[in-house]
């Protein structure tokens, strides 16, 4: 990665019928990078990724390219190619000519398509296949060859619009891998949209965490994660307890009606602050001993660890350990200063509390409707 911008956006906005759905958008990618778009259905991933590309004009703000502002460029001339959720490959044709498709049509010299073609299907490991119709492929073979035809042509940027999201979940970590092992070979710069936090974190160079047509927070995975800058990033990203607290002074928080150490700084006296404390970072302790005392509702075995929620004075916890503790059973809490994240109060503060509502069947549900929604969008841009 370099440290020149390949792509800027500058206070973009869009809106469809009135409603706002791109708001001020700023945002830096830097030549190389691997940058995630992350945020629930409908807070304006692909539509940003179609301001990139040049299928949509916002109404406001400007685009840069290396510099160039190409606010009036249209797609085909923007270096710049894209690969859809449902990657329409050619059915009737085979895997190479799925891949030698553009430089045909752009007239390319046929020994150099085929070096170029057989160079990428090298890349995405599809060579041995390469006369295969595309029609008996797996997901994920198909997948790739839709990598190796998006890049064939030597974009600067690829952008991404959640091109895993139908494979299973083992396919799809092996294509996390091979993604981020191509993205590092070729240093193209990849613009990658997903829904799915734990693919964010695992890909990313930069995660672009948004919600409602707003950016909430641009950082590094492990800024993300440790340094959520509000209630909504703490919430969307992991696991996280979320508490009322006040910022006593620099170091010291109270919560729960206790004061303490924290690494924060910077704080009113007094102010009122979000405090996030995520389950894997809470100490179990024999009740005598805890700094919090409360007591264990649920109890859910998850494989290498145990998920519980704690009620603590009526807020429910979750707290994670590899020690199995049994429902009822009385357990005190320590949480050390580096466990304790403060965060500014924002708009957000208040709409994700505790866990008292929380249940696995809940979550499943939600993960249904997603996918729903996801399969009716496809069809509809098929
Ligand atoms: N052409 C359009 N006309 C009207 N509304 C639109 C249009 N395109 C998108 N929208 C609306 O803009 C909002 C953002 O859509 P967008 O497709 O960018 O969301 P997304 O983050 O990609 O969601 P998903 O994860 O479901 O793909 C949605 O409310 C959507 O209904
Ligand atoms: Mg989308």
């Amino acid at each position: 990665m370099t440290d020149r911008n390949i792509i800027e956006l500058k206070n973009i906005t869009v809106s469809f019928d009135g409603d706002t759905v791109l708001d001020d958008l700023n945002l830096s990618i830097r030549d190389g990078e691997f940058v995630t778009f992350l945020g629930a259905s409908g807070c304006g991933k692909t539509t940003t990724l179609r301001v990139i590309a040049g299928f949509i004009t916002p109404d406001n703000g400007d685009v840069f390219f290396d510099g160039k502002r190409i606010n009036d460029l249209p797609p085909h001339k923007r270096n710049v190619n894209t690969i859809f959720q449902r990657y329409a490959l050619f059915p009737h044709l085979n895997i190479y000519d799925n891949v030698a498709f553009g430089l045909k049509v752009a007239k390319v010299p046929k020994d150099e398509i085929e070096r170029r073609v057989d160079e990428m299907l090298e890349l995405v490991n599809m060579k041995a296949m390469k006369y295969r119709k595309v029609q008996t492929l797996s997901g994920g073979q198909q997948q790739r060859v839709a990598i190796a035809r998006a890049l064939v042509n030597n974009p600067r940027v690829l952008l991404l619009d959640e091109p895993l999201a139908a494979l299973d979940y083992k396919l799809r970590k092996d294509m996390q891998n091979e993604l981020r092992r191509i993205q590092q070979t070729t240093g193209i710069t990849f613009i990658f949209v997903t829904h799915d936090q734990e693919e964010a974190l695992s890909m990313s160079d930069t995660v672009v965490v948004m919600n409602e047509g707003k950016i909430q927070q641009i950082g590094s995975p492990t800024d993300i994660y440790n340094e959520p800058k509000n209630a909504f990033v703490a919430d969307f990203i992991g696991e996280s307890n979320i508490i009322d607290g006040v910022m006593l002074e620099d170091y010291k928080v109270k919560l729960d009606g206790r004061e303490f150490v924290c690494l924060d700084k910077g704080f009113r006296k007094n102010e009122p602050v979000d405090v996030v404390i995520r389950p894997e970072d809470v100490d179990i302790v024999p009740a005598e001993k805890g700094e919090l005392t409360g007591e264990v509702t649920s109890n859910t075995f998850k494989g290498d660890y145990y998920e519980m929620i704690v009620d603590v004075c009526g807020f429910k916890w979750m707290v994670q350990a590899t020690d199995e503790t049994k429902v009822g059973a009385k357990i005190g809490l320590i949480i050390e200063p580096d466990a304790i994240h403060v965060m500014k109060k924002s708009k957000y503060s208040g709409k994700f509390g505790d866990y008292s509502t929380f249940s696995d069947e809940m979550d499943q549900m939600e993960e249904e409707e997603e996918e729903a929604e996801l399969e009716s969008e496809a069809t509809e841009n098929e």
